[in-house]
Order: structure tokens, then sequence, then C-alpha cells
């Protein structure tokens, strides 16, 4: 029996990635801020016949996170986490903007999402993963790598992220630490970088991004920095050779 922690699992990847681990036979606790849809979240998941607990709350909010690591803590015991993902995230004020346009507050905001955050709730859950010498998966972005126009604090915050994730690595070998950039995905943020745009030529979450991070679970390569992409080609051309 494994269970796993995702951040943000009510629509999107972080909802892909539940049902996928859930239909695996993987207990879970999500979170995320809006109550009715955790709800729906969980009855879906629970179908599995497995143990889901939903957590209401904004990863940003230190109580919220509290709570979380209790809950977490006392479902797994002494056999530990095997899998925290940080997953919820915000782009900040949208339409994206310059830089220049961006209030310090606001870049403020992103980065206790979608940064301190996660900092925080690494801190809090490192002793329950390394018993379980469990697995660390921030979702990253190409924004993280990338400049592009207006992405400034989203990306800024991604490559934040990404740096904390592979410098808990190096500083805890006995667990696996990833980040990973998912590729563009048809979904709610998604839509909201995009307002007005088509975007119905993206993939869903279900079709690159969650194989992807399927293939890293059971491979569980070196710590690092991965492509959803790339994972799923080398497990495809693995199956077909
Ligand atoms: N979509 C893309 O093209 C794309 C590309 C590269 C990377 N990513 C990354 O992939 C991940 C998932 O993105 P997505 O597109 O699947 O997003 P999404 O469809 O907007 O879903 C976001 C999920 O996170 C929850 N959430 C948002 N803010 C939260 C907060 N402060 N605290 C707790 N939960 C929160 C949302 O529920 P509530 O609103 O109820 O809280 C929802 O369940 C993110 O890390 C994103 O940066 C996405």
């Amino acid at each position: 029996m494994s269970t796993a922690l995702i951040t943000g699992a009510t629509q999107g990847l972080g909802r892909a990635l539940a049902e996928a681990l859930a239909a695996r036979g993987w207990d879970l606790v999500v979170t995320a801020r809006d109550a009715s849809r955790l709800a729906d979240t969980v009855a879906a998941l629970r179908s599995n016949g497995h143990d889901v607990v939903g957590l209401v709350g904004d990863v940003a909010d230190a109580v919220h996170r509290d709570e979380v690591t209790d809950v977490v803590t006392e479902i797994v015991g002494a056999r530990g986490l095997d899998l925290l993902v940080h997953n919820a995230s915000t782009l900040g004020p949208v339409p994206l903007r310059p830089l220049r346009d961006l209030a310090v507050e606001d870049l403020a905001d992103v980065l206790s999402v979608n940064v301190l955050a996660p900092h925080a709730l690494t801190r809090s859950l490192v002793p329950t993963l390394e018993a379980a010498h469990g697995t660390l998966l921030s979702i990253s972005s190409d924004a993280g790598v990338e400049h592009y126009e207006t992405w400034g604090a989203y990306g800024a915050s991604k490559a934040a992220l990404d740096h904390l994730t592979l410098t808990l690595a190096a500083e805890t070998p006995t667990l696996r630490a990833y980040a990973v950039d998912p590729g563009d995905m048809r979904t709610a943020m998604h839509q909201a970088a995009f307002p007005g745009e088509d975007i119905g030529d993206r993939p869903l979450p279900e079709d690159v991004a969650v194989p992807g991070i399927l293939a890293l679970l059971a491979a569980r390569p070196a710590s690092g920095r991965y492509r959803a992409a790339d994972l799923l080609a080398v497990a495809t051309s693995e199956v077909a050779s």
C-alpha cells in the first residue's frame, strides 16, 4: 500500500494524476480551496475502494499546511509518506503582464503559493518521506527555464521551485526528488493564461503529463528535472523494443 499527498487535486493535472494513482491502488490525501469540488473529487476517487482524504484549504495558509502535515503523518504512521506532489499553483494576476506592470505584492503572492508553500510543506514532511524512502515531485513548467514575455512572475516561481527541489535532492540522497515540466495542457489554468483563445489543440493532462509521471514513478531514475513528454517517449520506446 502506497500513499500520496497531492496539492490542488480537484481539476486539471492534479485531478488526473489522483485518478491514475487511485486506479493503481494508492491511498490519497488531496487538497484544494473549493470545498464542493473537493467533495466531488474525493467521492469519485473513493469509488476505487481505497482510502482518500480531502482537506480544504489554500496551500499559502500556514494553518492549512499544519493540518495537512498532521493528517498525513497520522495516516501513514511509521511506514511514511511515499509521494508528495507540489501541484497547486497560481499564474498571478491575469491577464499576464510585463514585469514593469507587475506590482511587488502580486509577485509576493505568486511566490507565496508557488515557492514558499511547497518549501514549507516539504520541510514539514521530509521526515515522513524519508521514512518511506519516498518521492518529492514538484510540478514545474517550461516557463521556469525559458523567458516568455509577461510570464516573469510565474516563470521565476517555477525556476525557484525547481532549484529548491533539486537542492533538496542533493541534500537528501535517501529521497528521489523531481521537478517535472508537464508540457502545455488543456486546463483551466492554461485557458486563464490565454483568455479567449481556443486551446483545444493542447493535450489533456491524461494524454502526456500523467503517463509521463507514472513512468517516472515506476522507473525512479536519479533525482533531477524531467519533461513529461520525454519520460513518455522513453517509456513507449522501451515497451516497443
Ligand atoms: N496547464 C498547463 O498548460 C501547464 C503547463 C506547465 C505547468 N503547469 C503546472 O501544472 C500544475 C497543474 O496546473 P493545471 O493547469 O492542472 O491547473 P488547474 O487546472 O487550474 O488546477 C489547479 C488545481 O489546484 C487547485 N489550487 C489552485 N490554487 C491553489 C491553492 N492556492 N491552494 C490549494 N489548491 C489550489 C485548484 O483548485 P481550487 O481552485 O479549488 O483551489 C485545482 O484543483 C501547476 O503546477 C501548473 O503550474 C501547467
